[in-house]
Parts: C-alpha cells; sequence; structure tokens
C-alpha cells in the first residue's frame, strides 16, 4: 500500500478543489491511501477582506513572521511514499499558515527523507514564493520530485482587478458582467486530473524518479519570462517597504496606504511595461540569432 500525505491550506477553498480534482484518480487506486492535514491559522484570516486587512498583512507575510496555527494531534507524523504540499503565495511569500508550518517541528516530521510534490494555486505571481518553499523543504530533509503550479490565465492586470473583486466581495463570479471569472479556471480545475493519473501511475509503478519531467510534458508548471522579471523587482520593493513599515510601528498605517497607492501604480506601469521588454527581448533573440 502507497501512502500519500497532503498538506494544504486553503482560503475560499479554491486549492481544496484542485486537489480533489487533481488527486481523484488517486482515490480510486485500490493501491493508494491519501491523508490530509489541513493546516489552519489560530484566528482565521477574513473573508471577504477588508482593504485594510488585505494591507496590514503584507509585512509580516512578506519577511515570513511566524503567526500562531490551530492545534491539530492525531496526525500521522512518520514516513510516506509521497507528500503533496498545496500552498498559495501571498505577496510573492508563501501564505503564513504555510511559512509557519514548514518552519514547525510536526512539518519537519512529516517531511524529512520524503519525496515532496508542491501544488500551487496562485493568481499567476507564483515563481518567487516556490523558490522560498523548496528552500524549506529541502531545509526539513525532504526532497523535491514535482511542481505543478495553477494560475488565472487572464492577463496580468486584468487578473489584478478580478482577484480585487473576488478577495474584497468575496465573489468569484464576472466583475461587472464583463470581466472573466476570477482565479484558476473551471476548464484547469477539472484538468487537474491529468497529473494526478501520472503522480498514481508513478507511484505504483516504476517510482517518482521521472515524475517531474512527465509532469513538465503535461503542462504542469509553465514559466513566464515577463512575470518572473516582474517579481523580481516587486521583490526589492516589498522588502524595503515591509522592513520600513516593521521598523515605524507608529505610523505603520499611513505607510501602509503610500505602498497600496504604489502598488496599484506600479502595477499599471511596470506590468505593461515589462511585458513589452520581454516581446522585445525575444524578437531581438529571433533577429540576431
Ligand atoms: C493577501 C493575499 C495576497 C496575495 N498575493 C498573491 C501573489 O503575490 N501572487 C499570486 O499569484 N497570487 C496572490 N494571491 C492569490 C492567492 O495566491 C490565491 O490564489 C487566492 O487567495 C485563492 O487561494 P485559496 O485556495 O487560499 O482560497 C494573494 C491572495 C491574498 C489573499
Amino acid at each position: 500500500m502507497k501512502k500519500v500525505r497532503v498538506i494544504y491550506y486553503t482560503q475560499t477553498g479554491q486549492l481544496k478543489q484542485l486537489l480533489d480534482s487533481l488527486l481523484g484518480p488517486l482515490a480510486e487506486m485500490s493501491g493508494v491511501s491519501t491523508e490530509y492535514r489541513e493546516v489552519k491559522p489560530a484566528v482565521a484570516y477574513p473573508f471577504p477582506w477588508t482593504r485594510k486587512a488585505f494591507l496590514n498583512v503584507f509585512p509580516e507575510t512578506f519577511l515570513e513572521a511566524p503567526i500562531s496555527l490551530q492545534e491539530q494531534p492525531g496526525h500521522d507524523q512518520g514516513g510516506c511514499d509521497l507528500v503533496v504540499l498545496a500552498f498559495q503565495p501571498w505577496y510573492l511569500s508563501p501564505s503564513p499558515p504555510i511559512s509557519t508550518f514548514l518552519k514547525t517541528p510536526e512539518a519537519g516530521r512529516m517531511i524529512n527523507r520524503s519525496p515532496v510534490l508542491t501544488v500551487i494555486g496562485s493568481r499567476n505571481m507564483w515563481q518567487r514564493s516556490y523558490e522560498r518553499v523548496k528552500e524549506m523543504v529541502e531545509f526539513q530533509g525532504g526532497h523535491l520530485v514535482g511542481n505543478i503550479a495553477f494560475f488565472d490565465r487572464a492577463p496580468n492586470l486584468v487578473s489584478v482587478v478580478t482577484l480585487a473583486y473576488w478577495m474584497f466581495t468575496g465573489k468569484k463570479d464576472c466583475f461587472l458582467g464583463m470581466f472573466p471569472k476570477p482565479g484558476v479556471s473551471e476548464a484547469d480545475i477539472a484538468g487537474a486530473s491529468r497529473f494526478g493519473q501520472a503522480i498514481g501511475a508513478a507511484l505504483t509503478g516504476n517510482g517518482l524518479d521521472a515524475l517531474e519531467d512527465t509532469l513538465r510534458k503535461l503542462g504542469a508548471a509553465e514559466t513566464n519570462d515577463s512575470l518572473a522579471r516582474l517579481e523580481n523587482r516587486a521583490k526589492r520593493i516589498f522588502n524595503l517597504w515591509a522592513e520600513g513599515i516593521i521598523k515605524r510601528p507608529n505610523i505603520r498605517q499611513f505607510l501602509l496606504n503610500i505602498f497600496y497607492v504604489e502598488l496599484i501604480v506600479g502595477l499599471i506601469i511596470l506590468s505593461p511595461l515589462t511585458a513589452l521588454w520581454g516581446r522585445l527581448m525575444k524578437l531581438f533573440k529571433k533577429l540576431s540569432g
């Protein structure tokens, strides 16, 4: 019997929906058992968010300050054949429940010496948070065997608007009746099961060595160079703001409000510029190659 342990946090339920579709094929296999460890903050984050609450989590989230988690005794913490670690980026870092959990002794016991497959449910800027999670998993003695990243396929600025609409109203429908639905599309959620079939076949067949390659061929972690560049720029700016805000608690709210304006203006200006730069570089390479 192959044992799969799924560790996850989800606020709106989107990531659990993705996991249910992804791991559906494993549930139907007699040789595989799956157990879930849901990570929950001691105090749930508000949903829908207020603008103030959404901004207020920024500095500590980006800097990965630990939060209090709900105790959940009774989970098997021994070795297993595969750990599926599912998370979402918040402000380019892994969300606080996951960044906190990954530093606990329990995570060490669950991950140490085990193969780990990461699953991400994001807007579209997930690459830095993945690098951070990779480091934390390796620090706890786990070894990565693949990554599956789900994201919103709408253009970057459109997905910023629809994510804000979803987060601030709690509604996952079409903003003004003309924007696309926010988040990972229903088609991508349904299509996640193709990865599950590959995972099941690897677990019960030839092993996990070639899994990463197989998943990549199935389109598991499509990267986007211009978004990666945008993340790199944003990472440096976020770091300055997060450090600066934490050091000045007496004017925290004031600084958060300025950060908010810079975030919006930065996105509106930087996002199309980096995309344009990426296209020009591609064209230049084509012409010179
Ligand atoms: C505070 C906050 C910050 C977020 N920052 C990012 C981000 O930096 N990059 C990104 O792709 N998505 C970001 N998202 C979207 C989430 O990664 C995720 O897709 C969404 O919250 C739904 O996930 P859920 O399964 O937890 O409900 C953010 C969401 C929240 C609430």
